[in-house]
């Protein structure tokens, strides 16, 4: 049987961005029987990022909290953290040995800090950057080759990294026989994405992003602040570029979004737009919502569906991890 397997970040809070972009393709995808998926919280790659333990912790259960409310179908997707799986880490090792230096110098994320560093005053290139940083595509690699996962959905900002996992399953294949499938990334040019408060992309870096699950009044306020021209309400106005159009497209059927375009054209109030998103927004959310603030206050249920995909997941790891061991020569010293 295929399979299809993806990590989600487990640092701050899932917005909207996340929603339309990633949250909402894999939730429908996790009801497919054809495929068996797994779905893990990247909390070690938390900790790359992230050196609050109290964010590490508040974000594990956030993110778990926000895919379970969205009904991520848990019967039929493996669905763990990634820390209650230590065979990835030990496969990490093993993949670090015949990882090449140079492959990791040309990870774009450690390049972008160190370009970044080259631009102040000392030029010191390796000021901040951690090993955690540099060997973060390996522990990634890991991840995907530990299930042998033929597709892994992500976003175009992956793709290296899933070059780089190819790379080293190729490397490791050479050395060792062949273990690893090469996998691939799959990459929806359909799925939206979005745009934030001040038209740039939605994202957490940009501090512009609108919180998924955010109460009633909150959220309505920030719509509210969302950026607009400062056309009056009687003038036709362009949908494409307009932030709440947008953001409004991503969630309306294409009927839906045909009738705001033509009120668009016709000549419609900013205030009304904003008005009318918030509860169409507000409509869709509340019910989620209400289950994640349940979810919320039920870590131990929570833990328990964690622990048992950690269960589901660790009948191939364990074994796998045992074969590779005994390929790359860990093995019993008597005969
Ligand atoms: N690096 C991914 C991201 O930032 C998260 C991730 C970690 C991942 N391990 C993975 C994604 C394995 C797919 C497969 O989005």
């Amino acid at each position: 049987m295929e399979i299809t397997l993806t990590g989600i970040t487990t640092t701050g809070t899932p917005h909207l961005g996340n929603y339309v972009g990633a949250i909402l393709p894999a939730i429908e995808a996790s009801r497919r029987t054809d495929v068996q998926s797994f779905y893990f919280l990247a909390d070690y790659h938390a900790l790359v990022k992230c050196h609050d333990p109290a964010l590490v912790h508040r974000s594990r259960l956030e993110v778990a909290a926000t895919w379970l409310a969205l009904g991520l179908d848990v019967e039929n997707v493996i669905f763990y953290a990634q820390t209650d799986i230590p065979e990835i880490l030990e496969l990490s090792w093993i993949l670090t040995c015949v990882t090449a230096k140079g492959l990791m110098n040309r990870a774009h994320a450690y390049k972008a800090a160190v370009a970044e560093n080259m631009t102040e005053a000392d030029k010191d290139p390796d000021k901040g950057v951690t090993m955690g940083l540099f060997c973060y595509p390996i522990l990634m690699a890991a991840d995907i080759l530990m299930f042998n996962a033929h597709k892994v959905p992500v976003g175009r900002d992956q793709i290296q990294h899933l070059e780089m996992a190819r790379d080293i399953a190729a490397r490791f294949n050479h050395f060792y026989g062949e273990h690893f499938v090469l996998p691939e990334a799959v990459v929806d040019d359909k799925t939206a994405v979005l745009v934030g408060l001040d038209g740039r992309k939605m994202s957490k870096s940009y501090g512009n992003t609108i919180p998924l699950f955010e109460p009633e009044k909150a959220l309505r306020k920030l719509i509210m602040r969302i950026k607009t021209n400062s056309l009056p309400p009687e003038a036709p106005k362009d949908p494409d570029g307009c932030t709440l159009f947008q953001i409004y497209q991503a969630f309306a059927t294409t009927e839906e979004t045909a009738a705001l375009r033509a009120r668009y054209a016709s000549g419609i109030g900013w205030g009304e737009v904003k008005q009318m998103l918030f509860e169409y927004l507000n409509e869709r959310l509340s019910e989620p919502r209400q289950r994640y603030h349940e979810l919320l206050a039920q870590p131990t249920y929570i833990e328990q569906i964690l622990k048992q995909g950690a269960v589901r997941a660790r009948e191939y790891s364990a074994p796998f991890l045992h074969k590779l061991r005994h390929a790359v020569g860990i093995r019993p010293l008597q005969k």
